[in-house]
């Protein structure tokens, strides 16, 4: 503990997802806020794409709860939780939200969950472009959630059609921005918006603008007064690496940067202010949507993951495709976000296989290759993968406490996971309870 403590220092760290989401940052970051202490939390980016399962503890029973855009930090108590201005926020979704956690008894008073006033507003014309966009696409579409992300985070860099948090909070500024809105995205996105609709958008964003009004400030501003106070924290990521939209499988990504390089920039604070970063990653992977995914098993290998592993989106219910761990992309995700170590989550899904594939090389260009290629096309056209295969372990897992309390195999499939990626698994995931996790003593020593 003192170690971690050592290894983190007093800069911010960085919780970044390795794959393409749904790796389990959410449940992550809930255990490492106990081992680290940290004081908040904050997120950079994506929007109401993300859906991070939590379990919070309600007397004896853990409620599920799937957290969208607030941090999954939202749900331990005394965390001051962020949404700084890299985020696309709906907000009224995030009324909404944030009413569902009060409900529980979980406190999202202004004090303790601040929005920055700069993030641009996802609202209804934002999911209208999004239907019109993706069913214009077809069968190239993104396969996106349709939580108007794409649109919303056009909008910023378009300029003209741009709604920000601080315009909801003015009933006049609101009305001019959507008025000069509307005339441009008439004539430039020729969509139909009847007066009567515009009315009732207009009305919604101004009472969900009241209800948020409290919350909002200048994020990277409060931050800096933590961290003056010597308060610690850590940047929560969403989507994953493989996502991205520049280094992900473009263009089959999601429409923000995911990597850990973006957080100062979605954050606003100084790059200094980071050190650590964490990578999370599943003991094998899945995605949603459409794009390449080169370890996918559509056999009995797949279908155990599916549903030993309970993978459905958790925003869209979507059955997630499942495969094999896939060392290529995760050593290029490891180096993308400069990670220090890995948090391994579900390992426990992997029980009760005889053998366990993982994949090691691709076949490009005539030869086999570790190396994650940086056209995203010729993965597109990937047709071999290489794999190895594991000895697999019959033992539940979930009672397990520490490395050595793991199955022989299980300890063996983990560290030939870490050679591949090059980096240490310092914590594994063996169940969906807050205590269901290893913690190892492999820190790495200084840098
Ligand atoms: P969008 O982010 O809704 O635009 O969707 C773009 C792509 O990213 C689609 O393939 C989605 O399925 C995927 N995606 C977006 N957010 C998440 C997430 O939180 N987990 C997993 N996949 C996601």
């Amino acid at each position: 503990m003192r170690k971690l403590k050592e290894w983190v220092g007093n800069l911010m760290v960085i919780l970044v997802g390795l794959s393409w989401g749904d790796e389990g940052k959410g449940v992550a970051i809930v255990r490492l806020i106990k081992l680290l202490g940290l004081d908040f939390v904050v997120r950079w980016q994506g929007g109401p794409n993300a859906g991070h399962t939590v379990y919070y503890r309600i007397k004896e029973a853990a409620k599920k709860i799937v957290l969208k855009q607030l941090p999954s930090a939202a749900i331990v108590p005394g965390v001051k939780c962020f949404l700084a201005a890299g985020m696309v926020i709906d907000p009224l979704g995030l009324v909404k939200e944030m009413s569902e956690l009060q409900e529980v008894g979980i406190a999202t008073d202004p004090d303790r969950i601040r929005i920055d006033g700069r993030a641009a507003v996802i609202w209804q014309l934002s999911k209208r472009l999004e239907e019109k966009s993706e069913s214009a696409a077809g069968s190239d579409c993104v396969g996106s959630i349709k939580r108007g992300m794409g649109p919303a985070y056009a909008s910023a860099a378009n300029r003209f059609d741009l709604i920000t948090i601080y315009d909801l909070l003015d009933e006049q500024r609101l009305a001019a921005r959507i008025k000069q809105v509307m005339v441009v995205v008439r004539r430039f996105y020729r969509v139909r918006v009847l007066k009567s609709e515009m009315a009732v958008w207009q009305q919604e964003l101004l009472e969900a603008g009241r209800v948020l009004a409290p919350y909002v400030g200048d994020v990277a501003a409060e931050i800096q007064e933590l961290i003056d106070q010597g308060k610690i924290g850590a940047a929560e990521g969403a989507q994953g690496t493989l996502l991205d939209i520049r280094w992900g499988t473009v263009p089959k990504v999601t429409s923000s940067h995911t990597i850990a390089s973006s957080a100062p920039a979605g954050t606003g604070l100084p790059h200094v202010f980071f050190g650590r970063v964490i990578g999370v990653i599943k003991a094998y992977v899945t995605r949603v949507g459409n794009g390449p995914f080169p370890t996918k098993d559509t056999g009995s290998f797949g279908r155990h993951l599916q549903t030993e592993g309970a993978e459905k989106g958790s925003v869209t219910g979507r059955d997630r495709d499942c495969g094999a761990f896939d060392a290529v992309a995760a050593r290029y995700a490891v180096w993308k976000n400069g990670v220090g170590a890995v948090f391994l989550t579900k390992l426990d899904v992997l029980s009760g296989l005889e053998e366990i594939p993982i994949g090691v090389a691709y076949w490009i260009n005539g030869a086999w290759t570790t190396e994650f290629p940086n056209d995203p096309l010729i993965l597109e056209q990937l047709s071999r993968v290489k794999y190895e295969t594991m000895p697999g372990w019959s033992e539940n897992l979930s009672e397990c406490k520490s490395f050595e309390d793991l199955p022989i195999n299980a300890q063996r499939y983990v560290q030939r996971l870490e050679e591949l990626i090059g980096v240490p698994i310092v914590w594994i995931g063996v169940g969906g309870e807050d205590d269901q996790f290893i913690t190892r003593e492999n820190l790495p020593n200084g840098d």
